[in-house]
């Protein structure tokens, strides 16, 4: 059976993991994220022109499945992203990722992406970028406790938006604090591997946990954050699943990506549905105020946001055009006349 070419309107752009890194080392990885924090800020700042939804959570014993959509008015946004803490265990990622971006205008999709490493990228380019807004003045350390396939990304965004040098190091797991010291000391920055989250916390301005654990784990307690730090606190983004004990969330002041979201998935699960949080797009506004004064706790309470993955698409989509980070897929029946679907499916057994 000879099946015929299938023409242009057939074929999506789509960016595979090779490419991906590709694309990445092409740009440099901080460049990378430092302009994908601008596209996701630029994003947050017309946040009314977002059809905007609590993503669509499929929980079972293990983990959970996620399809995130939003849309503007030229493009529709969607990523498929999973959560599976005990992954690890049996050599599979916590956390894999794709996307696609489509036209509004026709529904056809522009873009077919791999989202693991993306997904990985825009947390770490969001995560920095609200700490451009929040973190305290002339921070230079960062604590980081979990140091799995996120923390050497937030590392390197840290460095690039707000100039973070310096990480205390944290796991249960020792091997893993061993692998992210060794990435991030070959990257350049200064690092202490700590004995446990106390001492990771010594002296650091800002503490990013980003740990996996399908429960409500107590990562930091209250005695652990002193006046003026910011929290960014990545790890608990689903119902039943958080880091930070609850005293901590009482005293500090609480910025959030989508509140119908985080408080069903962030740290304040714990709270009352209607403890004040702040929406970090009016920030990223001007129309509220981030950090206030020095002695403030900022706490980021991230469960990850669809409009994040949308500029990470929107991103990957300018970067690749017109270069060879991508390959056609050939995803879409085009049948010659478009009502003859049946048509084609027989021409092709006849070929
Ligand atoms: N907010 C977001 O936008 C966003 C995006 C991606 C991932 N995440 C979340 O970030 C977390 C980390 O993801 P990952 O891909 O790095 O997972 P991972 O499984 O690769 O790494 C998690 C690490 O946390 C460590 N850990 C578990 N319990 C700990 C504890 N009590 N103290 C210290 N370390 C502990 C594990 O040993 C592991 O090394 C996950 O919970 C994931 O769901 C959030």
């Amino acid at each position: 059976m000879m099946i015929p070419t299938p023409s242009a309107l057939a074929y999506v752009p789509f960016v595979s993991v090779a490419n991906m890194m590709r694309l990445v080392h092409s740009l440099g990885p901080e460049h990378f994220l430092s302009e994908l924090a601008a596209y996701i800020e630029e994003d947050f700042r017309r946040w009314p022109d977002f059809d905007k939804t609590p993503r669509i959570a499929s929980h079972s014993r293990d983990g959970v499945i996620e399809l995130m959509p939003t849309a503007d008015a030229e493009s529709y946004g969607f990523k498929y992203v999973n959560g599976h803490p005990k992954n690890t265990r049996t050599g599979h990622q916590t956390v894999t990722a794709f996307g696609v971006l489509s036209s509004v205008a026709t529904g056809y999709p522009l873009l077919l992406s791999e989202m693991t490493l993306l997904t990985a990228l825009r947390t770490a380019a969001t995560s920095a970028l609200v700490g451009r807004y929040l973190a305290p003045e002339g921070a230079r350390v960062m604590a980081l406790i979990g140091n799995g396939a996120q923390c050497e990304f937030q590392a390197l965004a840290f460095r690039a938006l707000c100039g973070i040098g310096t990480l205390r190091l944290y796991d249960i797991d020792p091997g893993a604090t061993a692998k992210a010291a060794r990435n991030l000391r070959a990257q350049g920055f200064d690092v202490t591997e700590c004995r446990d989250a106390i001492q990771a916390v010594e002296g650091a301005q800002i503490i990013t946990t980003c740990t996996a654990d399908k429960q409500y784990a107590t990562i930091l307690t209250d005695n652990m954050v002193g006046a003026g730090v910011h929290i960014n606190a990545i790890g608990g983004d689903c119902p039943g699943k958080t880091e930070l004990h609850r005293d901590i969330l009482l005293r500090a002041d609480i910025f959030v990506e989508y509140p119908e979201q985080t408080r069903i998935e962030g740290e304040i699960q714990q709270l009352d549905p209607d403890h004040p949080v702040t929406e970090l797009w009016q920030v990223m506004r001007g129309t509220v105020e981030g950090r206030r004064n020095a002695r403030q706790i900022t706490l980021f309470d991230s469960v990850g946001f669809a409009t994040e993955d949308f500029s990470a698409l929107r991103y990957v989509a300018d970067q690749v055009r017109g270069t060879d980070f991508h390959e056609p897929l050939d995803l879409m029946a085009d049948p010659d006349d478009p009502r003859d679907l049946f048509g084609m499916l027989m021409r092709a057994r006849d070929a």
